[in-house]
Protein backbone atom coordinates (compact mmCIF):
# COMPACT_ATOMS: atom_id res chain seq x y z
CA UNK A 1 0.00 0.00 0.00
CA UNK A 2 2.45 2.36 1.01
CA UNK A 3 4.63 1.73 -2.36
CA UNK A 4 1.47 2.77 -4.41
CA UNK A 5 0.89 6.19 -3.04
CA UNK A 6 4.82 6.22 -3.27
CA UNK A 7 4.37 5.52 -6.90
CA UNK A 8 1.64 7.50 -7.21
CA UNK A 9 3.41 10.94 -5.82
CA UNK A 10 5.63 10.47 -7.50
CA UNK A 11 4.25 10.11 -11.00
CA UNK A 12 2.14 12.92 -10.18
CA UNK A 13 1.93 15.56 -12.88
CA UNK A 14 3.47 18.86 -11.12
CA UNK A 15 5.79 16.19 -9.72
CA UNK A 16 8.76 19.08 -10.79
CA UNK A 17 11.77 19.06 -12.52
CA UNK A 18 15.07 16.99 -11.75
CA UNK A 19 18.05 18.18 -12.94
CA UNK A 20 21.36 15.48 -11.85
CA UNK A 21 24.99 17.46 -12.21
CA UNK A 22 27.84 16.05 -11.89
CA UNK A 23 30.71 18.14 -9.37
CA UNK A 24 32.61 18.22 -6.11
CA UNK A 25 31.23 18.70 -2.97
CA UNK A 26 33.97 20.59 -2.26
CA UNK A 27 33.34 23.34 -4.64
CA UNK A 28 29.74 23.85 -5.93
CA UNK A 29 30.14 27.44 -7.64
CA UNK A 30 27.35 26.37 -10.11
CA UNK A 31 24.63 26.31 -7.01
CA UNK A 32 23.73 30.02 -6.16
CA UNK A 33 23.93 31.01 -2.31
CA UNK A 34 21.07 30.40 0.10
CA UNK A 35 19.12 28.21 -2.59
CA UNK A 36 18.44 24.54 -1.80
CA UNK A 37 15.79 24.06 0.13
CA UNK A 38 16.58 20.31 1.05
CA UNK A 39 20.70 19.17 1.51
CA UNK A 40 20.45 14.89 1.53
CA UNK A 41 24.17 13.75 1.89
CA UNK A 42 25.88 10.86 2.18
CA UNK A 43 29.75 11.36 1.88
CA UNK A 44 32.24 8.27 2.18
CA UNK A 45 33.41 6.81 5.58
CA UNK A 46 37.19 8.38 5.08
CA UNK A 47 38.62 5.65 2.91
CA UNK A 48 36.76 2.51 4.51
CA UNK A 49 35.57 1.75 1.05
CA UNK A 50 37.70 3.38 -1.78
CA UNK A 51 35.20 4.54 -4.56
CA UNK A 52 37.86 4.92 -7.49
CA UNK A 53 41.38 4.11 -8.08
CA UNK A 54 42.64 7.52 -9.51
CA UNK A 55 39.43 10.40 -9.15
CA UNK A 56 40.93 13.51 -8.05
CA UNK A 57 38.60 14.86 -6.31
CA UNK A 58 37.41 11.43 -4.47
CA UNK A 59 37.57 12.27 -1.12
CA UNK A 60 37.15 8.02 -0.45
CA UNK A 61 40.96 8.05 -1.05
CA UNK A 62 41.81 10.06 2.07
CA UNK A 63 42.74 8.99 5.16
CA UNK A 64 40.67 10.14 8.14
CA UNK A 65 42.82 13.35 9.03
CA UNK A 66 43.03 14.51 5.41
CA UNK A 67 39.44 13.33 4.87
CA UNK A 68 38.06 15.64 7.89
CA UNK A 69 39.86 18.27 6.33
CA UNK A 70 38.26 17.84 3.11
CA UNK A 71 34.61 17.72 4.76
CA UNK A 72 35.47 21.69 6.50
CA UNK A 73 34.96 22.33 2.47
CA UNK A 74 32.07 20.39 2.30
CA UNK A 75 30.43 21.02 5.01
CA UNK A 76 30.79 24.90 3.99
CA UNK A 77 29.33 24.46 0.79
CA UNK A 78 26.61 22.89 1.82
CA UNK A 79 25.62 26.09 4.42
CA UNK A 80 26.60 28.20 1.44
CA UNK A 81 23.74 26.56 -0.54
CA UNK A 82 21.14 25.54 2.03
CA UNK A 83 18.25 28.21 2.23
CA UNK A 84 17.43 29.46 6.13
CA UNK A 85 15.05 27.38 7.93
CA UNK A 86 16.06 24.72 6.22
CA UNK A 87 17.58 21.10 6.64
CA UNK A 88 20.56 19.31 5.81
CA UNK A 89 20.73 15.69 6.57
CA UNK A 90 24.32 13.58 6.50
CA UNK A 91 24.00 9.76 6.54
CA UNK A 92 27.43 8.79 8.13
CA UNK A 93 29.52 6.24 10.16
CA UNK A 94 31.70 4.87 12.55
CA UNK A 95 34.69 2.78 11.56
CA UNK A 96 37.40 0.59 13.53
CA UNK A 97 41.61 0.82 13.60
CA UNK A 98 43.21 -1.91 15.20
CA UNK A 99 40.48 -3.14 17.70
CA UNK A 100 39.59 0.49 18.29
CA UNK A 101 36.65 2.39 17.47
CA UNK A 102 36.87 5.66 15.58
CA UNK A 103 33.55 8.05 16.10
CA UNK A 104 33.51 9.19 12.40
CA UNK A 105 30.38 9.94 12.65
CA UNK A 106 30.35 12.40 15.50
CA UNK A 107 33.60 14.28 14.30
CA UNK A 108 31.75 14.64 11.02
CA UNK A 109 28.72 16.26 12.75
CA UNK A 110 30.66 18.65 14.41
CA UNK A 111 32.51 20.12 11.36
CA UNK A 112 29.00 20.49 10.17
CA UNK A 113 27.71 22.24 12.93
CA UNK A 114 30.95 24.57 13.09
CA UNK A 115 29.36 25.71 9.84
CA UNK A 116 26.58 27.66 12.05
CA UNK A 117 24.06 24.80 11.39
CA UNK A 118 22.25 23.75 14.24
CA UNK A 119 21.81 20.14 15.05
CA UNK A 120 18.17 19.57 15.29
CA UNK A 121 17.81 15.04 15.33
CA UNK A 122 20.40 12.41 15.63
CA UNK A 123 18.66 9.33 13.58
CA UNK A 124 20.25 5.65 14.50
CA UNK A 125 19.88 3.52 11.42
CA UNK A 126 20.15 -0.24 12.11
CA UNK A 127 23.10 -1.53 9.57
CA UNK A 128 23.07 -5.20 9.05
CA UNK A 129 23.34 -8.36 6.23
CA UNK A 130 26.22 -5.98 4.81
CA UNK A 131 28.72 -7.52 2.13
CA UNK A 132 31.47 -6.66 4.48
CA UNK A 133 29.33 -8.11 7.73
CA UNK A 134 31.09 -10.87 7.40
CA UNK A 135 34.53 -10.25 7.62
CA UNK A 136 33.56 -7.46 10.52
CA UNK A 137 32.09 -11.10 12.42
CA UNK A 138 34.97 -13.40 11.90
CA UNK A 139 37.32 -10.53 13.30
CA UNK A 140 34.95 -9.73 15.84
CA UNK A 141 35.88 -12.59 17.59
CA UNK A 142 39.00 -13.35 16.95
CA UNK A 143 39.66 -9.74 17.79
CA UNK A 144 37.50 -9.56 20.97
CA UNK A 145 35.53 -6.27 20.09
CA UNK A 146 31.59 -5.43 19.04
CA UNK A 147 30.69 -5.05 15.75
CA UNK A 148 29.58 -1.70 14.35
CA UNK A 149 25.59 -1.72 13.38
CA UNK A 150 24.29 1.37 13.35
CA UNK A 151 25.03 4.37 10.87
CA UNK A 152 23.66 8.13 12.19
CA UNK A 153 21.51 10.39 10.44
CA UNK A 154 22.30 13.38 11.22
CA UNK A 155 19.41 16.47 10.49
CA UNK A 156 21.30 19.76 10.97
CA UNK A 157 18.85 23.66 10.53
CA UNK A 158 20.23 26.86 8.86
C1 LIG B 1 28.95 6.35 0.84
S1 LIG B 1 28.93 6.61 -0.92
C2 LIG B 1 27.32 7.21 -1.18
C3 LIG B 1 26.62 6.45 -2.22
C4 LIG B 1 25.21 6.96 -2.46
N1 LIG B 1 24.39 6.75 -1.30
C5 LIG B 1 24.61 6.24 -3.65
O1 LIG B 1 23.71 5.44 -3.45
O2 LIG B 1 25.10 6.48 -4.76
C6 LIG B 1 29.93 8.06 -1.07
C7 LIG B 1 29.97 8.63 -2.48
O3 LIG B 1 30.66 9.90 -2.45
C8 LIG B 1 31.36 10.04 -3.69
N2 LIG B 1 32.39 11.10 -3.55
C9 LIG B 1 33.70 10.96 -3.22
N3 LIG B 1 34.32 12.15 -3.24
C10 LIG B 1 33.38 13.09 -3.60
C11 LIG B 1 33.43 14.48 -3.83
N4 LIG B 1 34.54 15.21 -3.65
N5 LIG B 1 32.28 15.10 -4.22
C12 LIG B 1 31.13 14.39 -4.39
N6 LIG B 1 31.03 13.06 -4.19
C13 LIG B 1 32.15 12.42 -3.80
C14 LIG B 1 31.90 8.65 -3.94
O4 LIG B 1 32.21 8.49 -5.29
C15 LIG B 1 30.71 7.79 -3.50
O5 LIG B 1 29.86 7.55 -4.58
Amino acid sequence: MARCIEKCNFEKENAGHITIKNGDARKLDFIPNSSIDLICTHPPYANIIKYSEDIENDISRCAIPEYLKEMESVARECFRILKNEKFCVILMGDTRQKGHVIPLGFSVMKIFESTGLKLKEIIIKEQFNCSTTGYWKTNSIKYNFLLLAHEYLFVLKK
